[in-house]
């Protein structure tokens, strides 16, 4: 790891070597035009992480996914949900695999209506959460102890959930083909954001997540959702996603083995039990060919370990700047046409970082991107990142901002028009998640009402 003293040398010295904007964009690859094309025909095989209960044969032939919650579908007798169709008049490929999910009532939440929404808990999810999401720095040792050990346990306890799609897309539609996998609950996370970084199974629109108006709304749903799994998976019902404020400091301060392990020069963490680490996704280059689903290496390949290399890529060497995000702050409209990477004057793409005048023009990328291009590893390739428990804390930062941009601009809306890829319309799904939400789902609502805030 770099010393703080090292670092600012070096910053130094990309200063001088790149004073032009170099659009490497967070190492987003879109398909070629003729893969494009080749995808749009191919069958459409499957959209979603699996709830567990609902990779029987007769779920999958009947494309219904309603567990039962106490003896009855969505607990339906219950009044806690009832299984209804769903349709996405966008995008063919979205609920591909099944057309009915539960729609859960009150404050009920989850595939099958046991757990509560966002910001409510209890039995009958009546009670209000609330939890505060504070920097990482600031935890006493034993609470950040007790946070890292909550990690390592979710990286090896099996969701007893989700099981998540391990066949190959190009196969025919044909459910006997199928394949799913046993995954931890800390993979599951990893898999569902490297799902929705991908083309929806059957071709069409990539990139549920990122370059588009559904950016910070789906990693707030997404932050929510791994919290409630870890929660669950080691039964710390305090637990929380602590934030890393990268605008303190001009180096990794979390790179060391007190938090998040130190890595040597190849880039490797050593003495840290994160050294134990194997990251999902890596192996056969999924990343640069979306179209590819998440496969595990053949037995005669080892799996990955994490790698970090902070700051020694020259092209993103540095962290952004407290007036940096000031000024991403200051910008008043959520998203502007095209609403893609090419957005100017846009909240998201400057919260997201590819409107570079907002940043020291030194770098290829900016805020969001900056932060994973700055790792130079397992947190710069956008489909694998989150394999890095560094990811949670940068992406809570994000929230952070957006939370308080969102606390200034209380009416915003959700941009609607026909340019906007298919799979982030406003009435399209945010995928992967299960039951079906809207990609506006979260429009309106504050963290507050969501169950937390930051301290
Ligand atoms: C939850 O609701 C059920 C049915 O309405 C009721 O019987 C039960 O007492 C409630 N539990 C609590 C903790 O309020
Ligand atoms: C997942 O794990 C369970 C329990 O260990 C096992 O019964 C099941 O066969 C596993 N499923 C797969 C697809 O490996
Ligand atoms: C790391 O930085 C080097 C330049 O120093 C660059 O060539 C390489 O692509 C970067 N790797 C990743 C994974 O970002």
């Amino acid at each position: 790891m770099l010393g703080a003293g090292q670092y600012k040398s070096f910053k130094h010295t990309q200063l001088l070597m790149w004073s032009s904007i170099h659009l490497r964009n967070f190492k987003m690859v879109w398909p070629t035009f003729l893969q494009f094309t080749f995808l749009l025909f191919l069958p459409t095989v499957t959209d979603a992480h699996f709830p567990r209960p609902c990779i029987t044969p007769e779920a999958l032939a009947e494309g219904r996914c309603c567990p039962d919650w106490n003896g009855s579908p969505c607990g339906a007798e219950y009044g806690r949900g009832e299984c209804k169709q769903f349709f996405d008049t966008r995008l063919t490929g979205l609920t591909a695999q099944f057309t009915f999910f539960c729609s859960c009532k009150d404050n009920f939440d989850s595939y099958d209506c046991s757990r509560c929404k966002f910001g409510y808990k209890g039995d009958n999810c009546t009670e209000r959460q609330h939890y505060v999401r504070r920097e990482i720095l600031t935890l006493s040792p034993e609470e950040r102890t007790r946070y890292i050990d909550n990690l390592h346990k979710a990286k090896v306890s099996r969701s007893e959930r989700y099981v998540i799609l391990i066949v190959d897309r190009d196969k025919p539609q044909n459910n006997e083909l199928l394949k799913f996998e046993n995954a931890s609950v800390y993979d599951l996370f990893v898999w569902v954001h490297y799902y929705a970084g991908k083309a929806p199974a059957g071709g069409g629109q990539r990139n549920a997540a990122h370059q588009g108006p559904a950016f910070p709304f789906w990693h707030r749903n997404y932050l929510l959702f791994m919290e409630r799994e870890v929660r669950e998976i080691t039964g710390d019902e305090n637990f929380f996603i602590p934030y890393w404020d990268w605008t303190k400091t001009d180096y990794c301060n979390i790179c060391n083995n007190d938090f998040f392990g130190a890595s040597d020069a190849s880039g490797r963490i050593r003495n840290s039990e994160f050294s134990k680490w194997k990251t999902i996704c890596t192996y056969d280059a999924s990343h640069t060919d979306y179209s590819q689903i998440c496969v595990q290496p053949p037995q005669n390949v080892p799996p990955s370990p994490i790698i970090r290399n902070p700051g020694k890529d020259p092209e993103s060497g540095g962290l952004p700047l407290p007036q940096q995000v000031q000024a991403v702050l200051d910008t008043n409209d959520y998203d502007t046409y095209p609403y893609n990477k090419c957005s100017c004057n846009s909240f998201r793409n400057r919260l997201e970082g590819f409107d570079l005048k907002m940043e020291s023009r030194t770098f290829s990328a900016a805020m969001h991107n900056l932060v994973h291009d700055y790792f130079n590893g397992t947190m710069s390739d956008v489909p694998i990142a989150a394999n890095d428990p560094l990811f949670m804390l940068h992406h809570a930062m994000i929230d952070k901002i957006f939370e308080e941009w969102l606390l200034k601009h209380p009416d915003m809306k959700y941009p609607i028009d026909d340019v906007i890829p298919p799979i982030q319309q406003h009435d399209a799904f945010m995928r992967p998640f299960i039951p079906p939400v809207l990609n506006d789902y979260l429009v309106g609502v504050t963290a507050e009402e969501l169950g937390y805030r930051y301290e």
